[in-house]
């Protein structure tokens, strides 16, 4: 048999023979020892496979109306004015973090079966995006495509009966995507699951000579309970009728997973991702693999809540597990990850 990690085994671990003199008896006669690498700071940076930088951070902001106010269910983020949200990406630009992802809390009042708001040039995600590219011209901006925060039901579509329709969602949600390409988003991330819609945005986006504007698809997105504070934060929770089954991802699936990365690819995807973070790395390793796209992880807002309420509680400590889970996706092949620890996690990187 071929040995791929080192020495056959028998000549690896032995006893000290007897006649070595003075070698207490419970000694090893050990070929390797991995410990050896781990013995120093100095040694441990020196072989580590996969390290963190400030460039593998996209930071998700919440933009609303009114005044700034604290989100209960993540501690630490806050919904930001628009004049609130352009410091935060000064403050981003500063941290050397690439790009932030603006989502929005719309007004109840102007919620509608339709999700009409999303098409309204003047919105508030549209307007944080011109306040932010004519500020803070360097950062790279992200905006989700899906009717969520618009809806008066809380779904990504369009629903009839009961049912999310597919097309006549799509048809939607490319005229919401060129509404925030000619607003000024470099990054346009559908995140709504509907099928055919990465090849519909394309396609619309190089009719309106937006060329240039990237597609970082949610390719893998599942229906998951770790939305619940997202929820909270864009206010949809309340509104919410039923779960997203029908359209997200069913938690138990993974080849699935790699066909929807086939279609998002096919149909002109220039960066895909999967969401949630850290329970589908699986996920992210397998797409990453096989593709070898770039290739990103949402560590989502339950995700973030999880840590955070640990760490409030003392149960953890708060610094040391965020660090330990973006690590993880670097290890299991991401390109980078968006995360509401961004700026935390930049501050650290930056004073190391
Ligand atoms: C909207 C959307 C959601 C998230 C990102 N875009 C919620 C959902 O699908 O219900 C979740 C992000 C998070 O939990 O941090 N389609």
């Amino acid at each position: 048999m071929a040995i791929k990690y080192g020495r056959p085994l028998e000549s690896r671990v032995r006893f000290a023979p007897a006649e070595a003199k003075g070698t207490p008896a419970e000694r090893l006669d050990l070929a390797t020892r991995p410990r050896r690498n781990r013995r120093s700071e100095w040694a441990r940076r020196m072989v580590r496979e996969s390290v963190l930088s400030t460039d593998d951070l996209i930071w998700p902001l919440f933009v609303s109306e009114g005044r700034s106010a604290p989100v209960a269910s993540m501690p630490g983020v806050d919904r930001l004015t628009v004049d609130d949200i352009v410091r935060a990406a000064e403050r981003a630009a500063k941290l050397t973090i690439p790009c932030i992802a603006i989502f929005p809390y719309t007004d109840p009042s102007l919620r509608d079966e339709n999700g009409s708001e999303a098409l309204n040039p003047d919105n508030l995600v549209c307007q944080a995006v011109r306040a932010i590219k004519k500020e803070v011209p360097e950062i790279g901006v992200l905006c989700d495509v899906a009717l969520d925060p618009y809806t008066s039901h809380g779904h990504d579509g369009l629903m009839r009966d009961g049912i999310i329709l597919n097309d006549e969602t799509v048809a939607v949600l490319v005229k919401q995507a060129i509404v925030q390409a000619e607003a000024g988003c470099d990054i346009i991330a559908p995140s709504d699951m509907m099928d055919g819609r990465v090849g519909a945005i394309r396609s619309a986006l190089d009719k309106a000579d937006l060329l240039d504007v990237q597609i970082m698809s949610y390719t893998a997105k599942y229906a998951s309970a770790f939305y619940g504070p997202f929820r909270d934060a864009v206010g949809s929770s309340a509104t919410l009728s039923g779960d997203k089954r029908t359209y997200q991802m069913d938690f138990g699936n993974s080849d699935e997973a790699l066909r929807e990365a086939e279609l998002d690819i096919a149909e002109g995807a220039d960066m895909i991702m999967v969401k949630p973070g850290l329970p589908y790395l699986d996920i992210l390793t397998r797409i990453k693999d096989a593709f070898g796209m770039p290739t990103f992880a949402y560590q989502v807002s339950g995700e973030y809540a999880m840590i955070m309420a640990a760490a409030q509680n003392g149960w953890i400590d708060g610094d040391k597990a965020m660090a330990e889970s973006l690590s993880a996706f670097k290890r299991a092949g991401a390109d980078g990850v968006l995360t509401y620890f961004a700026p935390r996690m930049a501050e650290k990187l930056k004073a190391r």
